[in-house]
C-alpha cells in the first residue's frame, strides 16, 4: 500500500519539520528523494539519516527565491515524478502591524517560491503524461488567522494556484494538490514559542486551541501527504486537505 517504488520526489525545505518528515515516509516507501532546501548542513544530515535506514536520498541545495537554483536544479534532476512544494516562512503581525517589506518577503517565498516549484518540473511531467506536485497550504489558508496577516493571505494564495493548476492540468496525467496542517510541532512552531515570556504556557494554550486539544506532528502530516502523492490517489485532484485534528470541522476561534 502506498508504495512509490520506481519514482522520484523532490521535497523543497526538506531539511526541516514537516519537509523532513515527508522526505523519510518518501524515502521508506521505495522513492529515491532529493532533500532540497538552502539550509545545507540541516538537508545534509537528513540526508545521511535516510540513507542509514536504508533509502535512497540525495542532498539538493536550493532557494525558492532563486530563479537561477531552479535552472541548476532541473539540470541536475531533469527526470522527477513527484515535487512536493514545502519551503515556507511565518511571520507575525496584523494589518495595522504588517509593512509591505514583509509582506513581500512571505510572498516571495510562500507563493512566487512555490510557483517556481511547481513550473521547474511541469514541462517533463506533461511531456510523460504523469507526475504530481503537492502544495503546503494550511489551515490558515482556509479562513483567516488573528495576527499572522501575510501569512494567512499567502496560504491563501497556495489554495488558488493549487486549484487552478490542477484544472489547468486536469487532462495532461499530472495531478495537483494541497495539505492544510493545523498547529504542528515541528522546529518553525519550537522556535516562535521561545518568544513568549510564558513559553510552557504558550505552548499548553497552542495545543488547546486545536479540537484535539494538541498539536499535529510532522509524522502525521507525512502520511497525508504519502498518500496523496501515491498512485492509490490517482482521482484526486485540486484538493485541499486539512490535516488538523478536526480543527477547521468546527468554529473554533482561529488563534495562532
Ligand atoms: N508547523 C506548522 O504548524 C505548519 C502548519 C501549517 C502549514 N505549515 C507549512 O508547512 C511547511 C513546512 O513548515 P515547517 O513547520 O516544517 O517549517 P520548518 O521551519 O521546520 O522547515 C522549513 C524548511 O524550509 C526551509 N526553507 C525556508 N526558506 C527556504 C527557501 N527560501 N528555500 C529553500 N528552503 C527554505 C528551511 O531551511 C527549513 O528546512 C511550510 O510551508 C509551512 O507554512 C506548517
Amino acid at each position: 500500500m502506498f508504495s512509490l517504488q520506481g519514482k522520484s520526489a523532490l521535497i523543497t525545505g526538506a531539511g526541516s519539520g514537516i519537509g523532513e518528515a515527508m522526505a523519510e515516509a518518501f524515502a521508506l516507501a521505495g522513492a529515491r528523494v532529493v532533500v532540497a532546501d538552502f539550509n545545507e548542513s540541516s538537508g545534509q544530515a537528513v540526508v545521511q539519516r535516510l540513507i542509514a535506514a536504508g533509502g535512497m536520498a540525495e542532498f539538493l541545495r536550493l532557494d525558492v527565491t532563486k530563479e537561477a537554483d531552479f535552472t541548476e536544479a532541473v539540470q541536475r534532476h531533469p527526470h522527477i515524478d513527484i515535487v512536493v512544494a514545502n519551503a515556507g516562512i511565518g511571520h507575525v503581525g496584523t494589518v495595522l502591524t504588517t509593512q509591505m517589506a514583509d509582506m513581500d518577503r512571505v510572498l516571495e517565498v510562500n507563493v512566487r517560491g512555490v510557483f517556481r516549484t511547481m513550473q521547474a518540473w511541469l514541462p517533463g511531467m506533461v511531456e510523460r503524461g504523469h507526475g504530481v506536485l503537492l502544495n503546503l497550504c494550511s489551515t490558515a489558508g482556509l479562513g483567516g488567522l488573528v495576527d499572522r496577516f501575510a501569512y494567512s493571505t499567502s496560504k491563501h494564495a497556495v489554495l488558488g494556484l493549487t486549484r487552478s493548476a490542477a484544472l489547468d492540468l486536469a487532462k495532461t496525467g499530472v495531478r495537483v494538490n494541497c495539505l492544510c496542517p493545523g498547529r504542528v510541532e515541528t522546529p518553525w512552531v519550537a522556535q516562535m514559542l521561545t518568544k513568549y515570556p510564558d513559553e510552557a504556557a504558550a505552548r499548553r494554550e497552542m495545543a488547546a486551541t486545536q479540537a484535539m486539544g494538541r498539536m499535529g506532528t510532522p509524522k502525521e502530516i507525512a502520511a497525508a501527504a504519502l498518500f496523496l502523492v501515491s498512485d492509490e490517489a490517482s482521482y484526486l485532484t485540486g484538493v485541499a486537505l486539512p490535516v488538523d485534528g478536526g480543527w477547521t470541522a468546527g468554529m473554533f476561534p482561529r488563534k495562532a
